[in-house]
C-alpha cells in the first residue's frame, strides 16, 4: 500500500489556487486527465453515434468505453450501465419504468438516511400506483439505519427497497448486504445509491446485493454524468417511456436524446485516475480500482480521525452521526451561529464547506435540525491533506 497526497493533489490543477476544499461530497475538482480527455474528444473530431463516418465512430467507442470503466468502478456488467445527466434524472426514469407494474397494496420500502433522490422519486411513483410506502428510520443518537426493522418493514407485497450505501450528511455506510438479503428473500427489487459511497471505498454491486446500483462521476473526480448499473437480463424487461425513433437496445432504451459524448470520455479518465491512486496496485483495471480505493479510504478515515478528534474538543461544537463504518464526511453545528454563518466565516479564511440540509431531506427532519438551516458538511475526498484539516479547525475554533 501506498500512498502519496502532494503526488495526488499536484494532479488537479484547481487545488493550486489556496483553498481547502472539503466540499467534496457535494462535487470533486477534476484532475488534468479529465479536462485533457474531454479536451482532446472535442479537438480529435466528435460525431453524434451510430454513423458511417469516423468522428461518429469514435463517439461509439467513447460511450463503450465509458460503460466499461463504470462497470469496472463498481463491480458491474458493462452492458448494464445506463448513462444520464444525474442520478437524480436517471432515478426518477428507472422508477417511473419499474411502478409500471406495480399494483394497488403493494408497498416500498424507503429509508431515512436516504439523499432525497433515492426517497422522492418513489414516493410519488408509489402515490401514482396506489401502493404503501414503509419507513426505515435513523436511530438519531448514532446515525445508524438498524438492519433489524426490515424483517418488519419486508413483506410478501413489497416491491422495491431503496436504500443508501453510504448518507451524505452523516457518513453512515448501513449494512447493505444485510438489507438487500431480506428483500432478495421477500422478491423485492433492490436500488442502492452509491453516489455518496463510491468516491470513499472499493464498490462490489453483486456482494452488496444491488439489483441497480446508482453512482455519479462528478463525487470522484470525472465531469457531471450519472450512471445506473444492472444486469442487462433485468432492464430488458423494463419497458421505459422512449421515443418510437431512439434505439430499443439496452441499456440505450433507457438514455433519452444525445448525449454528452466528450465528457464521457472525461468519466474514463476519472475511473483510470482513481485506478492509479496507489501506484503500487496491479493487475486489471478492476483490481487496480479495488486495491487504489482501499488505499484511499484507509488515508481519508485516518486524516477525518484527526477532524474528528479535533472538532469533538470544541465545546461550542455538534457533531451529528458516529456510525461504526462511515465515510469521511463531518456534520457539526457550532453554538450560537447558524450553518450559513460558520460557512461563511470559513469561507473569508479559505476552507469550502457546505451548510444546509443538502438534500438529505429526511435524516434533517429527523434530527430536528432542517428548519434551523441543519448544519455544516466538511467532507474529506483523497485529494485533502492536513493542512486542510487544520485551516477547518482553526476557523471552527476562532467561533468558541
Ligand atoms: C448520496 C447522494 N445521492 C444522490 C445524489 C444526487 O445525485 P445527482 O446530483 O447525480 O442527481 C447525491 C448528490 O449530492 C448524493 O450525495
Amino acid at each position: 500500500m501506498s500512498f502519496d497526497v502532494s503526488v495526488v493533489r499536484a494532479a488537479y490543477p484547481a487545488l493550486a489556487d489556496g483553498y481547502a476544499y472539503l466540499d467534496g461530497a457535494a462535487g470533486t475538482q477534476v484532475p488534468e486527465a479529465v479536462i485533457e480527455a474531454i479536451a482532446g474528444a472535442y479537438r480529435r473530431g466528435i460525431g453524434n453515434v451510430g454513423g458511417a463516418f469516423p468522428a461518429s465512430q469514435r463517439g461509439d467507442g467513447i460511450v463503450a468505453e465509458c460503460r466499461a470503466a463504470v462497470a469496472d468502478l463498481v463491480g458491474g456488467c458493462p452492458a448494464g450501465v445506463i448513462l444520464g445527466p444525474n442520478m437524480t434524472t436517471l432515478t426518477y426514469r428507472l422508477a417511473s419504468a419499474l411502478a409500471k407494474d406495480w399494483r394497488a397494496g403493494d408497498d416500498v420500502v424507503l429509508s431515512r438516511l436516504d439523499h432525497d433522490a433515492n426517497v422522492r422519486p418513489w414516493v410519488q411513483a408509489a402515490a401514482r400506483a396506489g401502493v404503501t410506502v414503509r419507513w426505515a428510520e435513523v436511530d438519531v443518537g448514532t446515525g445508524e439505519l438498524g438492519v433489524e426493522q426490515y424483517d418488519v418493514l419486508i413483506g410478501p407485497r413489497t416491491r422495491l427497497v431503496a436504500v443508501t450505501a453510504a448518507s451524505n450528511v452523516l457518513g453512515t455506510r448501513p449494512d447493505v448486504a444485510a438489507i438487500t438479503a431480506k428483500a432478495h428473500a421477500a422478491g423485492a427489487v433492490t436500488y442502492v445509491d452509491g453516489v455518496h459511497a463510491s468516491a470513499h471505498g472499493p464498490t462490489d454491486m453483486v456482494a452488496l446485493g444491488a439489483d441497480f446500483y446508482a453512482t455519479s462521476a462528478y463525487k470522484w473526480s470525472g465531469p457531471h454524468v450519472g450512471a445506473v448499473v444492472a444486469d442487462p437480463a433485468r432492464l430488458a424487461a423494463l419497458l421505459p417511456d422512449k421515443l418510437a425513433s431512439s434505439s430499443d437496445e439496452v441499456p440505450h432504451r433507457f438514455e433519452t436524446g444525445t448525449s454528452p459524448f466528450a465528457d464521457f470520455a472525461g468519466v474514463v479518465a476519472a475511473v483510470d485516475h482513481l485506478a492509479g491512486l496507489d501506484p503500487t496496485a496491479t493487475g486489471t483495471r478492476r483490481e487496480r480500482l479495488l486495491a487504489s480505493l482501499a488505499t484511499a479510504e484507509a488515508y481519508e478515515l485516518e486524516l477525518f480521525a484527526v477532524l474528528l478528534t479535533g472538532l469533538a474538543a470544541m465545546p461550542h461544537v455538534t457533531l451529528y452521526g458516529s456510525a461504526a463504518r462511515r465515510t469521511a464526511t463531518a456534520y457539526f453545528t457550532v453554538a450560537g451561529r447558524t450553518p450559513r454563518a460558520v460557512a461563511t466565516h470559513l469561507a473569508a479564511r479559505r476552507v469550502n464547506v457546505w451548510d444546509g440540509h443538502n438534500y438529505a431531506w429526511e435524516v434533517t427532519a429527523a434530527l430536528g435540525i432542517r428548519d434551523a438551516g441543519s448544519a455544516v458538511r466538511a467532507g474529506l475526498v483523497h485529494y485533502n491533506d492536513r493542512s486542510d484539516v487544520d485551516r477547518l479547525m482553526a476557523g471552527v475554533a476562532e467561533l468558541g
